[in-house]
């Protein structure tokens, strides 16, 4: 088999579904993009980034509350998807530019606002793309970052990282809340207050956008029939499959 870059996997993973997370409501719709805009809208209007942007839900919450706001990502395919979106949305300040988070073309301090919605579970160097994010935020700046997060339990995060590993293998890590204390103060954030939310995903959609193949949908099924009830009770296992995770919106300082 040919050798692909962990970057590759993730283009070629996300490129030809720009258009399900466009209109995805589980990205469309969230009390994170209500929380991140009342965050946001309560600040005067300033330069804002958002990495690794997919279908583009929080740029597009972003752009009438900012100057300017950059949708940024890996795929070529995302990023055309938003290019196309904003311009049938009217939003004229909102750029789709294609690149990593790991290595961003950016000055230092070149932006008032750093967001990132479920992206950073699959970056290969969380650790390198949360430095990049801090040097081209203002000090002061505002960051927000919302993902899925994993349980401190050790029996739990092994399921959850399973059950997404098998669905989608660009993906890397669900962090606990610890482990994104100790990244964003290890890149240079002061992190503030988090909120935790549970989301509800619905199996058949879950799987049909990342086209994930019958083998790997029959293990997760497998996987789900086996579980403890410990795990059950956590993931609300339902009996079509369909199960529910957390979630979190961090804010941060730079
Ligand atoms: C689930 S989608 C993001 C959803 C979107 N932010 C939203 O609010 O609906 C994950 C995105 O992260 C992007 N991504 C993954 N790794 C990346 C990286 N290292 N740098 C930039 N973007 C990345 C993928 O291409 C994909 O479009």
């Amino acid at each position: 088999m040919q050798e692909r870059s962990q970057e590759t996997v993730v283009s070629e993973q996300f490129g030809p579904r720009a258009q399900s997370y466009l209109t995805s409501p589980v990205h469309a719709q969230g009390e994170d993009l209500d929380q991140l805009a009342g965050i946001v809208g309560a600040r005067p209007p300033g330069l804002a980034l958002d990495l690794g942007c997919g279908g583009g839900h929080a740029s597009f919450r972003l752009a009438p509350l900012t100057q300017k706001v950059v949708a940024y990502d890996l795929s070529e395919a995302m990023v055309a998807t938003v290019r196309s979106e904003a311009a049938r949305r009217g939003l004229g300040n909102l750029e789709a530019r294609q690149g990593s988070a790991e290595r961003l073309d950016y000055p230092d301090a070149a932006f008032d606002i750093v967001v990132s919605r479920y992206s950073i579970h699959h970056w290969h160097d969380a650790v390198a793309g949360l430095k990049e994010a801090r040097r081209v935020l203002k000090p002061g700046g505002l960051a927000v970052f919302m993902d899925v997060v994993a349980p401190d339990s050790p029996l739990l995060d092994t399921w959850l990282q399973s059950l997404e590993l098998l669905r989608d293998p660009s993906h890397v890590r669900d962090y606990s809340v610890p482990e994104w204390h100790a990244m964003l103060e290890g890149a240079g954030f002061r992190p503030g207050a988090v909120s935790l939310f549970r989301l509800r995903l619905e199996f058949s959609s879950w799987i049909g956008r990342m086209n994930t193949p019958e083998s790997h949908v029959q293990a997760i099924r497998s996987l789900q029939a086996r579980a403890g009830a410990e795990v059950r009770r956590y993931f609300e296992i339902e009996a079509d499959g369909t199960f529910t995770i957390d979630t979190m919106l961090l804010p941060a300082e730079g």
